[in-house]
């Protein structure tokens, strides 16, 4: 069995993460369909002993019936040492599911709060703020970096910037991740931010890497030159969009989505899928 270890590792501060991990956002349902809770909580025990110490959350990933942060507490509590939960604040939503202003920078705590009790630790590993049309991000960061010099928090990230952002935030805390919507075929105009991170050490985190431009409507995004080196590997068009990801560079992170046990599987098998020079200068 293909493990998470496939790719090889990746330090976010000084935490160590296989560099294919996993996207919580899936857990919760699918086109308005609650998930099947029990089959859920397998895939996450299944994604663990197959080596994902890598896990990307929010407490904003919630459906009528099911909460991604309350599934992976019950699945996986108490927590292994080196399992890395990586959530992210600023966005939020009413109790009916209606999504909230971006949260003011006072507001911070409160959100990490609340991941910490519907996770059930009394840390967060990694928070990403995720900003939405800031022009600077300098205070909501400044007040994430407060809570982590109050230990709430071990390190920080950033999620759905431009470019400037990074510096900004650096110039308050450390950052050790982007996470931001790249793949092949999707948002390449962050082409230069992933070189950026890379000669920087922060990670890349992409989402969106199979779903492409299908986004939040999810399923494996259509690119026949995808297909075609997918067939002749033997491996499937999910596989080929992951493996690219990893080949933009040692900083890459996956963290591919799903609530099926054969597609986690599949994901996690994508790591040891390489790629040639041709195929990847065919694909842009
Ligand atoms: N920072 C942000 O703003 C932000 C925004 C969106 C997402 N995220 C994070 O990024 C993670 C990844 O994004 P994502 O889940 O939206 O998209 P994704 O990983 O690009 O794709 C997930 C979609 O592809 C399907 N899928 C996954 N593996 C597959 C396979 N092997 N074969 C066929 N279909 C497959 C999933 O459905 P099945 O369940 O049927 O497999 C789902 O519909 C999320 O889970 C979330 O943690 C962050």
């Amino acid at each position: 069995m293909i493990t998470a270890a496939s790719a090889g590792t990746w330090t976010l501060g000084d935490l160590t993460v296989n560099r294919i991990g996993f996207g919580a956002m899936r857990l919760t349902g699918n086109n308005g369909a609650a998930s099947d809770r029990e089959r859920v909580i397998g895939v996450l025990r299944r994604a663990v002993e197959l080596g994902v110490n890598h896990i990307d959350t929010a407490a904003f990933y919630f459906s009528p019936l099911r909460s991604a942060n309350e599934i992976i507490n019950a699945a996986l509590s108490p927590y292994a040492d080196e399992l890395v939960i990586t959530t992210k604040v600023g966005p939020g939503r009413d109790p009916s599911g209606e999504w909230l202003p971006l949260a003011r920078p006072d507001q911070l705590r409160g959100q990490v709060e609340e991941n910490l009790r519907q996770l059930g630790r009394d840390h967060l590993d990694v928070v990403n703020l995720r900003q939405n049309g800031l022009e600077s991000v300098a205070e909501h960061f400044g007040a994430l970096a407060d809570l982590r010099d109050a230990g709430l928090i071990r390190h920080l990230g950033l999620s759905n910037i431009r470019p400037q952002h990074l510096a900004q935030a650096q110039a308050i805390a450390p950052v050790v991740c982007v996470q931001n919507p790249y793949g092949v075929d999707t948002r390449r105009m962050h082409d230069q931010l992933v070189r950026t991170c890379g000669e920087q050490g922060v990670a890349f985190v992409p989402f969106f890497a199979i779903a492409g431009d299908g986004r939040e409507a999810g399923g494996v995004a259509t690119n026949e030159a995808v297909a075609a080196i997918a067939r002749a590997h033997g491996a499937t068009p999910a596989q080929v969009r992951i493996a690219w990801t990893l080949s933009r560079g040692p900083h890459m992170l996956a963290i591919p989505g799903t609530g099926n046990p054969d597609h986690l599987v599949e994901n996690l098998a994508a790591g040891a899928l390489r790629l040639s020079p041709e195929e990847l200068a065919g694909l842009g």
